[in-house]
């Protein structure tokens, strides 16, 4: 017997835009370099809810908080939660034929698995805990990453070619962030989408398709701490949001949190050089690169102060960059003290 009873078809629609379907559908194709992209995206996720899972429980597991007692390559002390993440996106990766080297900031050196390197010739760079000062406070946490292809053959083990290409390169670049609720945000160069996952069904679900970016926002982000190591144009711009209205500070010391307040409600993000770091703080290949990828997607604009930040080429793995991201008015205020002041300073030593 016919019934009149039907669900409504948006609401079953919606549930089923996971993330692997979602970048077939961006692709337009079922080749197999669109269902490679799906599958590394699969696995990104699948790292995202291992980590996502391991934080919700984190005060009450033995060995999950606190530091390890090493320093990595950055000089930076090592959390538990750092290795652990950093491990588990090796693990989702390994036997997948997928990616064939993954770069991050806890390892000195690219994680080789020559098992895939015939197949899939892609390599994941990524910041497996970002922000970790907050892990052991249960305050928010990200994870970046950037997918690229492998230039060449790498047959000295050097990956030499991450040292050729700008950020114009990436395939895909996106978030996890780990708040409230585990958002992963991601873009393959066609529109920025987030995706949250619902831990009833164990995907990620699409909950808003090509965010765009406010052209300008009230929001500036920076380390006001280090105001007195900054560059007196960088001091200025500071001085000019405290002196106008409608400009307010949050500031998290978490980079994936930060960004993504200002991907929705706008304004600028800044981790400018400092006297003791004239390079800044943040790593070109798997954290400004990604972000910067991302935001531009959005219609948002990256720099590192004067240069558009996708145009810069590492000179090697672990490289540092000033970042000014976010709103396009907002970067380019930021840029426009910058410019300013070496004008000045241009115009001072002609006349000497
Ligand atoms: P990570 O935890 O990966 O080392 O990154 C921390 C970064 C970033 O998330 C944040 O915006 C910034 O460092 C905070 O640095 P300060 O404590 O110097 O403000
Ligand atoms: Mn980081
Ligand atoms: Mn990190």
């Amino acid at each position: 017997m016919a019934t009149s009873f039907s669900i409504p078809e948006h609401t079953l629609d919606r549930d089923c835009t996971t993330l692997s379907r979602h970048v077939l559908q961006q692709l337009h194709s079922f080749s197999a370099d669109a269902q490679d992209l799906s599958a590394i995206m699969n696995r990104i996720a699948l790292a995202g809810k291992l980590i996502a899972r391991r934080l919700s429980r984190a005060g009450l597991m033995a060995d999950v908080l606190g530091f390890t007692g090493e320093i990595n390559v950055q000089g930076e002390s090592v959390k538990k939660m750092d290795v652990y993440a950093n491990e588990v996106f090796i693990s989702v990766f390994k036997q997948s034929g997928l990616v064939c080297r993954l770069a991050s900031e806890e390892m000195e050196n690219p994680y080789y698995i020559p098992e895939n390197c015939p197949i899939g010739r892609y390599t994941l760079l990524y910041d497996p805990i970002d922000g970790s000062s907050n892990v052991d406070i249960n305050l928010n946490v990200g994870s970046i990453f950037a997918i690229r292809q492998q230039q060449g053959d790498d047959l000295d083990g050097t990956a030499s070619d991450l040292l050729q290409q700008n950020g114009r390169q990436q395939i895909a670049a996106g978030y996890i962030l780990y708040g409230p609720s585990t958002l992963l945000v991601y873009s393959i160069g066609s529109g920025v989408h987030a995706f949250i996952l619902d831990p009833s069904l164990g995907e990620f679900i699409l909950a808003q398709e090509n965010i765009q970016i406010p052209a300008h926002g009230p929001i500036y982000s920076t380390n006001e701490g280090n105001f007195w190591q900054w560059d007196e144009a960088l001091r200025d711009y500071t001085r000019y949001v405290h002196r106008h209205e409608g400009y307010t500070s949050r500031y998290s010391g978490a980079l994936v949190g930060d960004i993504h307040r200002i991907l929705m409600q706008g304004g600028v993000f800044l981790y400018p050089g400092t006297v003791k770091n004239p390079e800044g703080k943040l790593r070109l290949l798997y954290e400004t690169a990604p972000l910067a990828f991302l935001l531009e997607q959005a219609g948002g604009k990256a720099s590192d102060g004067q240069t558009p930040l996708l145009d810069l080429v590492p000179s090697k793995l672990h490289q540092r960059t000033p970042l000014v991201i976010g709103s396009p008015e907002d970067v380019a205020l930021v840029e426009s003290f910058i410019q300013e002041h070496r004008r000045r300073a241009e115009t001072k030593t002609e006349k000497v």
